[in-house]
């Protein structure tokens, strides 16, 4: 038996800070040496996640409270598609992002992002064993999605940099002991050494 129990294991950061690049050479790694282990994305590709990304693209999103609703919907959906029948089936999760993407972007909208993370607590979502925070100045992170998108990609109001910055000090105001910051300045390849080290050690029984 390679691990005792499985995994749930969160990617977090501002757009362009490479999360979703660490998470999927996370995926490939553990998928590669024979481990049981699932990628999932939120907004889901669900009905609820799809609407929500239908929504950011038109610049259509409602005010922060109703946009809380909608993503927590989309995690409802989610965790009871996705997330606990790939755990209870002794699979690892390797999700990007979770509840604290809500806290994050909507507490950046004005809400209070510990109030966020309550009210996806009172769900009994479960909670996962490490929470990665990506981190990486607005800045550099904007450079690099403009890099990938070309020229403006009509999600101006939640790519702006000074959002994005409040998104970043949201995140950081979060923090607790299931977290792990990584350097986004980081080498991918490094990075991603260092969480697989991490998951290596929590894996251990
Ligand atoms: P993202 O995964 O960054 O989309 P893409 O891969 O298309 O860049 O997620 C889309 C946006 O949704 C992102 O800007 C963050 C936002 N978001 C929230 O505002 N609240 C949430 O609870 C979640 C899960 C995402």
């Amino acid at each position: 038996m390679k691990s005792v129990r499985p995994l749930f294991v969160v990617f977090e950061g501002i757009d362009g800070s490479g999360k979703t690049t660490i998470c999927e050479a996370v995926f490939a790694h553990y998928a590669n040496a024979g481990l049981p282990v699932v990628s999932l994305r939120e907004p889901s590709d669900g009905t609820w996640g799809r609407k929500i990304r239908e929504l950011i693209q038109r610049d259509a999103m409602p005010g922060p409270e109703e946009q809380v609703q909608l993503f927590i919907q989309d995690r409802d959906d989610d965790v009871t598609t996705n997330i606990r029948p790939a755990l209870e089936s002794g699979k690892m999760v390797l999700l990007d992002r979770y509840y604290y993407s809500n806290a994050a972007y909507q507490g950046a909208l004005g809400l209070a992002a510990n109030h966020v993370i309550d009210e996806n607590r009172r769900r009994n979502f479960p909670e996962p064993d490490r929470v990665y925070l990506v981190d990486l100045e607005p800045a550099e992170a904007l450079r690099r999605v403009r890099a990938r998108s070309g020229a403006s990609t009509g999600r101006d109001a939640f790519e702006r940099e000074d959002f994005q910055a409040l998104v970043r000090a949201a995140y950081l105001s979060i923090v607790d002991g299931r977290f792990f910051i990584l350097d986004g300045h980081m080498p991918a390849p490094s990075i991603v050494e260092t969480v697989v080290r991490d998951i290596d050690s929590l894996l251990k029984p």
